[in-house]
């Protein structure tokens, strides 16, 4: 554990209007984000820890990159050219987020950088063939680039030496009150989705993409993210509130979602050339974690927006593919883009 203390290294973008992340080598945590609220008072809007070395311990995720196959794989086991691959079964039955040590518990190598853009760092990472059960020698480069307009840019690189599977995603829990002992049911929220992925009991997909009109689901106009999470619905019940996987209209990089919170006036955009998007609502969180700013993470603390390939993919073959190929790269950009909203008399 000391060892692994020491290792931790920490890296902190800024740019001109005040924004500050902070990233971890270990897991490419974001360990916060800093952004003014309308009156001008910097606040984290990131769940997690104040210390880097409480990362090291059990946490569910936070702020982390996850792989190689973020989200849950159905018995932990796919099969690629008649080959069966056994993955860690690591919730329930299911395999999650890449296995015991995936990519959240790994350390990455840090180079920083400037660009046009903003200030950055490139992490890199080599899972060795077999790591985690997954075949390939897989290199990986995921690229923060904290932008000049208050964009947190993630970029996605992945070339591989045998045929495998991917799926990455960054696993930061947001709270745009900038308190953390407040919930985020009355953040407004719109994803530009039509469809859904329906989860079985287990939360793998039952392999339909459903209509989210006329359902708890529909997000395609703003409304808040409390609305109608408690209504009686049984895959609200399944994923214990929101815990499902939205399928984009859009096609390459596109705006797929918008987060609103009035009382604080920060309103994040989200961009992404992924297919789908995970939105949790913290679900899982018990009161058991002590939060940066005092009390505890409890369910409904934060929302995780997730973008990413379908769930289980590589047991649904009518879900689109997440495989690569040697001689191919995998590259995706993810961006979390900050405005402040004024109103006026405030
Ligand atoms: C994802 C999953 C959730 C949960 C969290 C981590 O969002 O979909 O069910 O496992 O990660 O706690």
């Amino acid at each position: 554990m000391s060892e692994n203390h020491s290792k931790i290294t920490s890296h902190t973008l800024k740019n001109a209007n005040g924004v500050r992340v902070e990233i971890l080598n270990l897991g490419g945590i974001v360990k916060s984000i800093k952004t003014p609220n309308k009156h001008g008072v910097l606040e984290d809007v990131v769940l997690g820890f104040d210390t880097a070395a409480d990362y090291l311990k059990p946490h569910p995720y936070f702020g982390a990159i996850a792989g190689r196959y973020a989200n849950r794989i159905d018995n932990g086991t796919f099969t690629l050219d008649n080959k069966t691959y056994t993955l860690a079964q690591n919730n329930g039955s299911n395999h999650l987020h890449g296995g015991i040590v995936g990519f959240d518990k790994v350390f990455w190598d840090v180079s920083p950088f400037e660009s046009e853009d903003g200030v950055g760092v490139r992490l890199h990472y080599l899972s060795e063939d077999m790591e985690e059960g997954y075949p390939g020698n897989l290199d990986v480069t995921v690229t923060y680039t904290l932008t000049h307009d208050n964009t947190l840019k993630v970029g996605y690189k992945a070339t591989t030496d045998k045929k495998t599977i991917l799926n990455l995603t960054q696993h930061s829990y947001f709270n745009l009150s900038g308190d953390f002992s407040n919930d985020i049911l009355d953040h407004e929220l719109q994803i530009n989705a039509s469809q859904y992925l329906p989860l079985n009991q287990n939360q793998i997909p039952v392999g339909t993409l459903e209509k989210v009109k006329n359902t708890p689901f529909d997000f395609q106009n703003p409304k808040p993210i409390g609305k109608d999470i408690a209504v009686e619905n049984a895959q609200l019940e399944i994923g214990k509130g929101y815990d499902h996987c939205w399928v984009f209209d859009s096609k390459g990089l596109s705006k797929v979602a918008r987060v609103y919170h009035a009382e604080s006036g920060r309103l994040m955009e989200v961009y992404t050339d992924q297919p789908g998007m995970q939105l949790y609502t913290a679900n899982f969180l018990d009161g058991t974690i002590p939060s940066k700013t005092g009390g505890f993470y409890k369910a409904r603390s934060g929302f995780c927006l997730e973008t990413q390939q379908f769930p289980n993919a590589p047991n649904q073959v009518e879900f689109p593919s997440t495989i690569l190929n040697p001689n191919e790269t995998f590259t995706s950009e993810t961006w979390f883009k900050f405005h402040l909203i004024k109103t006026k008399n405030q």
